[in-house]
């Protein structure tokens, strides 16, 4: 949504918090200020708290959420439908866009401009880089990114820092340890990004060619994170606060040898889990295929249940805010 299509759009920043998620899109964790970070806790405290109370209530009732997934989602597209549920509003569910008109070949924004035009807030799944932005661009209406391509995943960076916080307290001076396919993995292009907006100690993890992105580690390093690279998570763990493991991204493959090279490069035990701190997060955006071990679920540090929940509550206080009921 561009701010000349609507005036309600908020440019710039704003004194109210809330004001400045009024009518915006979310498109990057880049947009955050850590003022707009606590205020989204603070909000998201409130839902959890909210939930665990009553479960359910009518701030966004009569307001539709169009949730459209160009892109396999569990979790991301339940908990918008279910945030949005929740709060009293209701939603067009578009999982699966074979069924839509873009398999007869609707371009991006010809899609977006027709559910602008039935919903209040549309939320976006899509495979390629920069796909929000050009959502945003033909859309009359607040356009939430769920993910695009190997870019970012802004909502999921939010419920895991948010994550963070809760299951530790602070995010200031932690060593931070991001495992997997950081080259692709759009989840952890957000959450370091985050990070570097924290005093924190950053170890990227990861097979050569997973590493992250070069312009994405500098853009880190300019910002004042110190970060360092390995490729194995026995020399760090025990070190760690938080410990993200992540997926390879097979989807992202071109060559498979080279996946099926790659694809199982490390496993959290409990035997790795032994040396970890006793007070720790072990945290991963889901879903993990070989990466966690099942054996290690029953650990308290083990946090990605808890983690999956929290993005319920983050999505309910955005859902809340970009359209001016927080
Ligand atoms: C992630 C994604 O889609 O990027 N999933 C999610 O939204 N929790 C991570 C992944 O698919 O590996």
């Amino acid at each position: 949504m561009t701010p000349d299509t609507n005036v309600r759009k908020t440019v710039g920043l704003a004194a109210d918090r809330q004001q400045s998620f009024y009518g915006r899109d979310i498109v990057s964790v880049r947009q955050f200020t850590r003022d707009d970070l606590n205020y989204i806790f603070t909000v998201s405290d409130e839902m959890r708290s909210l939930v665990h109370r009553v479960g359910a209530t009518d701030l966004l009732k009569g307001h539709i959420l169009a949730n459209l997934f160009y892109e396999p989602s569990t979790r991301t597209f339940a908990s918008f439908a279910a945030a949005m549920q929740r709060l009293g509003g209701s939603t067009i569910p578009i999982h699966g866009v074979q069924y839509s008109s873009v398999s007869k070949g609707e371009s991006l924004p010809d899609t977006v401009r027709s559910l602008a035009c039935y919903a209040d807030v549309i939320v976006l799944r899509h495979p390629e880089v920069g796909a929000s932005e050009v959502a945003a661009r033909y859309s009359s209406k607040p356009v939430i990114s769920a993910g695009d391509g190997v870019g970012e995943h802004p909502t999921q960076g939010l419920l895991d820092l948010y994550t963070i916080y809760a299951e530790l307290g602070t995010v200031d001076e932690l060593n931070v340890t991001m495992v997997g396919d950081l080259r692709n993995g759009r989840t952890v292009h957000s959450l370091a990004r985050l990070l570097s907006m924290y005093r924190v100690n950053l170890t990227l993890v990861s097979p050569a060619i997973l590493r992250l992105p070069a312009q994405l580690k500098q853009e880190l390093v300019d910002a004042g994170l110190s970060v360092r690279e390995t490729d194995r998570v026995e020399n760090v763990i025990s070190e760690s606060d938080v410990v993200y493991v992540t997926r390879v991204q097979r989807e992202r493959f071109e060559d498979m040898h080279e996946y099926e090279a790659v694809r199982d490069s490390y496993e959290i035990t409990p035997e790795l889990m032994a040396n970890a701190k006793e007070k720790m997060a072990l945290m991963h955006p889901l879903p993990r295929v070989n990466e966690i071990h099942y054996d290690v679920d029953d650990d308290p540090r083990a946090a990605y249940f808890r983690q999956m929940e929290n993005g319920m509550y983050i999505r309910m206080a955005l859902l809340a805010a970009v359209l001016g009921k927080a």
